[in-house]
C-alpha cells in the first residue's frame, strides 16, 4: 500500500461530512448543535454516542470510542488507517496519487471487484424478470403475481428471475470481459464435475438479491417457482463480500424507519419481510432461515435495542427463535415475541389478514417470560412437580443472562407466580445454579484508553485542545518529554510541532496526524472534558505545569541521589564535587 500524501488526506476529510458518514451506518437523532445515536461499537440501551459536525468528530461516552471520520471507518469496517482513507477518497470523489508498486490491499480490491459483479448479476437477473419475452420469465412474473408482488415492488426489491438455462449470467458477465474465475469466486457460478468449466448456480428461479446497509448487494437468494423442483432456495455460499448470519435482508431500505419508530420487527424469510413492508409496516427485517446471530443483533443495534420477534408459527420457526432469545438478553437487547395462528407466516398473515390484524398482533407481543414460560410449559406440564422443577431451571438460566440484578430479581419474582411456588425457593434455587458467563463486547473492552494516565497531563491536553494559546505557553516551561510515556506523549508529540507550523489547528488536523485510534478516542474525550471538569483555565495550567515540574525535579534528583551513591562507591571524588554542586543548584 503507497503512503498516501498528507495533503490528500486533509483533502478527504474536509470533503466528507462525518455526520453523513455515520449516519449510513446508524441512525443519528438531533441533539442541540449535535447528533446522538446508539453506540456501533458497544452494547448499550440509551445513547451515549454522539457526532459533532462542527469539529466532525464523533465520541462514544459509553466505551470511550472516538476520532475523525477515518477512525469511524477504521473501527467500523476493520480497516487500517490507510485503507479507511481510500474508503472515504471514493465516497467523496477524491482521487487518491498512485505511488509506484502501490497497489491497495489484495482482499479490499477483490471485495470490490466482486461487490460491482453483483450489482452486474442482479441487473441481468432483474432485466430477466422485466423485460424477457422468453416463456420460462412469463411463468416467473405469473408466480410472484400470484404471490401479491407486482411491478412496483419487483423494483424496490431489485427481484430478478435466473433463466433456465446452464449458462445463461456466465455468458452475459463473460461477454462484460468479467474472469470465470472472478465470477466464480462471487459465488455465482458452479465449478463442473470431472469436467474443467462451470455453470449458473441460479437457474429457472426468482431471484432476491440481499444487500448490506449500505444497499450493496453482497449476495443472492434464488426461489424455486414450484415444489418438485428442488430445494425451495438455493443462496449464495459465502464470499469475500458476504458472510452468513452477518446481514438482515431489507434492512437497507428499513433502517431509518427502524431508527426513528425505535424498534424493530424480526422476521424469518424473504417474503415475510416483502410483504409487511408493500402494506406499510416500515420497520421490519428478515434474519433469513435460522435463529439470529450475535452479528446480526449487534447490526440491529445500531437502530434500536427494541426487538419484536415474529417468527413462523410452526415448530421450526418457534424454536429458531427460542434460540434467538437468550443472545438477544445477552446483547442487552429488549425482546418482545409476537405469535401468529397456527400454520400462518407473517408473509400469509398479512396478505389474508391484512395491515390492521398485523399490527394488533404486533402490539400483543408479549414479554419474553411470557413466551418462554408457554413453550415450555406445552413440553411440561406446569402442575406437576416434574414439570414445575424443569421450567424453573430453564427459566432461571435465561433470567441469569440479564445484566441488571434489578431485572433478575423481578422476574424471579413473576417467575414465582407463574409457577405458583414461594419466590425464596426460586432465589435460592438461582443462587445454586450455575451463572452463564455474560457475553462483554470486545469492541468496548478494546476501545477503552489505557487508565493509568495521569490526570494533571490529560486535563493540561485537555486546555491544549480547548485553547491552542496554552499550547505555547506550555512550550516555555516543559517539553514533550516531560510527558509520562505512552499516548498522552504521544499526543503532545504530534500537536506541538503542528502549532508551530499552523497559527490556527483544528482537531481534525492532529486526528489526521495522529492516526492511533486509542490516541483518537482520548482527545475526542478530552474535548468533552473542556465543558465539564476545566475549572479556570489559569490555575488548571499553573496546577498541572506546577506538578509536572515537580515531578520533573523528583526524577532529576533522584537520578543525582544514585550518581551521587555510586561515585561515592568508587571514590571519585572530582565526579563527586561536580553532583554535590548540581544538587545544591537544584534544591534553590
Ligand atoms: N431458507 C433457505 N433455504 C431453504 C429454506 C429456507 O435459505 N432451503 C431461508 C430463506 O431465507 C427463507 C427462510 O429461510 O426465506 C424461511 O424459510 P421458509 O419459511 O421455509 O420459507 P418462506 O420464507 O416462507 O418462503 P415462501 O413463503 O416463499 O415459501
Ligand atoms: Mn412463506
Amino acid at each position: 500500500m503507497g503512503l498516501i500524501p498528507n495533503d490528500v488526506i486533509q483533502q478527504v476529510i474536509e470533503r466528507s461530512d462525518i455526520v453523513e458518514i455515520i449516519g449510513n451506518y446508524t441512525a443519528l437523532k438531533k441533539a442541540g448543535r449535535n447528533f446522538k445515536a446508539l453506540c456501533p461499537f458497544h452494547n448499550e440501551k440509551t445513547p451515549s454516542f454522539v457526532v459533532n459536525p462542527d469539529k466532525q468528530i464523533f465520541h462514544c461516552f459509553g466505551c470511550g470510542a472516538g476520532g475523525n471520520a477515518v477512525g469511524f471507518i477504521m473501527r467500523q469496517e476493520r480497516l487500517e488507517f490507510p485503507e479507511a482513507v481510500r474508503v472515504l477518497a471514493q465516497k467523496c470523489g477524491v482521487e487518491i496519487p498512485e505511488t509506484q508498486a502501490a497497489p491497495s490491499s489484495p482482499s479490499r480490491e477483490l471485495k470490490e471487484e466482486i461487490l460491482k459483479i453483483n450489482a452486474q448479476a442482479a441487473a441481468f437477473f432483474h432485466d430477466m424478470l422485466l423485460g424477457s419475452r422468453k416463456d420460462d420469465a412469463k411463468a416467473a412474473r405469473d408466480y410472484l403475481r400470484g404471490r401479491g408482488v407486482n411491478l412496483e415492488t419487483a423494483r424496490k426489491f431489485q427481484l430478478g428471475f435466473a433463466p433456465d438455462e446452464w449458462d445463461a449470467l456466465l455468458k452475459y458477465l463473460r461477454s462484460k470481459s468479467i474472469s470465470e474465475e472472478l465470477i466464480a469466486k462471487a459465488g455465482l457460478i458452479v465449478a463442473r464435475e470431472g469436467k474443467s468449466g462451470h455453470y449458473d448456480r441460479f437457474r429457472n428461479r426468482i431471484v432476491f438479491p440481499i444487500a448490506d446497509v449500505q444497499n450493496r448487494c453482497v449476495a443472492f437468494g434464488a426461489r424455486a417457482m414450484t415444489d418438485s423442483d428442488g430445494a425451495k432456495y438455493i443462496n449464495s455460499p459465502e464470499t469475500p463480500v458476504y458472510t452468513k448470519g452477518r446481514h438482515m435482508f431489507g434492512l437497507q431500505l428499513t433502517r431509518a424507519s427502524v431508527g426513528k419508530l425505535d424498534k424493530i420487527i424480526v422476521v424469518e424469510g424473504y417474503m415475510d419481510m416483502i410483504m409487511p413492508y408493500i402494506h406499510g409496516v416500515e420497520n421490519i427485517a428478515a434474519s433469513l432461515g435460522t435463529a439470529l446471530t450475535a452479528d446480526q443483533i449487534r447490526l440491529v443495534r445500531r437502530y434500536t435495542p427494541n426487538v419484536v420477534m415474529l417468527f413462523d408459527a410452526d415448530a421450526a420457526g418457534q424454536a429458531a427463535m427460542v434460540r434467538s432469545l437468550d443472545l438477544l438478553i445477552d446483547e442487552g437487547m429488549d425482546v418482545r415475541v409476537a405469535t401468529l395462528p397456527e400454520g400462518q407466516d407473517p408473509d400469509s398473515f398479512i396478505l389474508s389478514q391484512g395491515l390492521e390484524a398485523f399490527s394488533a398482533r404486533i402490539d400483543g407481543a408479549v414479554s419474553l417470560l411470557d413466551f418462554k414460560f408457554s413453550w415450555l410449559s406445552a413440553q411440561h406440564d406446569p402442575a406437576t412437580v416434574e414439570g414445575k422443577s424443569k421450567i424453573s431451571r430453564e427459566l432461571l438460566a435465561t433470567i441469569a443472562r440479564f445484566k441488571s440484578e434489578v431485572a433478575k430479581y423481578e422476574l424471579t419474582k413473576v417467575l414465582a407466580q407463574k409457577l405458583n411456588v414461594p419466590e425464596g425457593i426460586l432465589l435460592k434455587q438461582a443462587d445454586g445454579q450455575q451463572r452463564v458467563p455474560v457475553n462483554t463486547t470486545k469492541a468496548a473492552v478494546e476501545a477503552r484508553p489505557p487508565a493509568s494516565i495521569e490526570g494533571a497531563q490529560e486535563l493540561l491536553l485537555a486546555l491544549f485542545l480547548k485553547d491552542h494559546a496554552w499550547v505555547k505557553a506550555a512550550k516555555e516551561k516543559i517539553g514533550p518529554e516531560d510527558f509520562s510515556e505512552g499516548l498522552i506523549r504521544r499526543i503532545t508529540e504530534v500537536m506541538w510541532p503542528l502549532a508551530e507550523e499552523k497559527e490556527e489547528w483544528s482537531v481534525n488536523d492532529l486526528l489526521v496526524r495522529l492516526q492511533e485510534q486509542t490516541a483518537q478516542s482520548l482527545v475526542t474525550g478530552l474535548i468533552d472534558v473542556e465543558e465539564k471538569k476545566l475549572g479556570d483555565p489559569a490555575l488548571v495550567f499553573q496546577d498541572c505545569v506546577g506538578k509536572m515540574r515537580r515531578e520533573k525535579q523528583k526524577k532529576a534528583r533522584a537520578q543525582l541521589v544514585e550518581a551521587i551513591r555510586q561515585a561515592e562507591a568508587v571514590k571519585d571524588t572530582e565526579k563527586l564535587d561536580q553532583l554535590r554542586q548540581e544538587f545544591n543548584q537544584l534544591l534553590q
